[in-house]
């Protein structure tokens, strides 16, 4: 693999908190600033692939055929739309993945050994699917970091713990440079109190962990995948897309600070 490619998790085990927007649109804003981006889909209901136009492909070349080690990544890449973005696409087939590889000699590998290959990527987002079996395992076994969306409403922190000491046994046991890059606080409502609260009480726990750009509940982010684009090429003016931008400029900010800091570390 290219030494600079970093992969991205996108990890959060309640469904519908933003993962898959996340990972899409944070992908096409770094592609669109000419980064050589892949997204890695991971989630049986393949709503990553649809939102970047294509088709979830039984049987075809897939997230699942890769995992398998039936295909290979750069086999079985497609492009899309966007210059600069592939996705790797998903197939309903990754559902029966955890029975099926369980009880085979270290089947939480399978995908970092799938993207160790030479892969001319900067940047890979792996959109995770919402439970923490062996596909979001495979996950965080092959990424360096960690963003989790959180989403904007009562409860919003169930789950999130587990998902901490998840990592946490990751670290400890396969992937000892996995770390949270940042959690994103999702479908923010400036009109509700109980918005306003959870920020406060996510941020008061997870400190400056949590990124400054908070992502406003927007109309337009919903319409854009079934136009089969993402928020930024559907509607670039509205805020949702504007504000992935943001977090995109911020995700980039924390990539500088962390590579210089290892450059330090390394010339010490
Ligand atoms: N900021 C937002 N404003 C409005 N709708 C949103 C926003 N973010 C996500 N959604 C919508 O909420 C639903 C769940 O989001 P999604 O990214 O698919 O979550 P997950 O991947 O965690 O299940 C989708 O229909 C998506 O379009
Ligand atoms: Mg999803």
């Amino acid at each position: 693999m290219n030494k600079k490619t970093r992969i991205f998790a996108v990890s959060n085990q309640k469904g519908g908190v933003g993962k898959t927007t996340t990972s899409v649109n944070l992908a096409t804003a770094l592609a669109a600033l000419h980064k050589k981006v892949l997204i890695v889909d991971l989630d049986p209901q393949g709503n990553a692939t649809v939102s970047v136009g294509l088709h979830r492909i039984q049987g075809d070349k897939n997230s699942y055929t890769v995992m398998t080690g039936r295909d290979t990544v750069m086999d079985s890449v497609k492009h899309t739309l966007i210059p600069y973005l592939d996705v790797l696409p998903a197939s309903q087939e990754l559902l029966g993945m955890d029975i099926e590889l369980a009880g085979i000699g270290q089947p939480q590998f399978f995908l970092k050994k799938a993207l160790s290959a030479d892969l001319d990527y900067d940047y890979i987002f792996i959109d995770c699917p919402p439970a923490v079996g062996l596909l979001t395992m495979n996950a965080l076994v092959a990424a360096d970091c960690v963003i989790i969306p959180v989403q904007c409403e009562y409860l919003a922190l169930e789950g999130v713990a587990d998902l901490m000491k998840t990592i946490e046994k990751i670290k400890r046991n396969f992937n000892p440079k996995l770390s949270l890059h940042g959690i994103v606080m999702t479908m923010y409502d400036g009109r509700s109190n109980l918005s306003k609260s959870v920020v406060g009480d996510v941020r008061a726990y997870f400190g400056d962990k949590v990124y400054n750009t908070v992502i406003p509940r927007n109309v337009r982010i919903p319409e854009a995948p079934s136009h089969g684009k993402p928020v930024m090429l559907y509607d670039f003016r509205s805020v949702g897309a504007q504000s992935y931008i943001n977090l995109a400029s911020e995700v980039m900010k924390r990539e500088l600070a962390i590579m210089a800091n290892s450059d330090l570390k390394q010339a010490m």
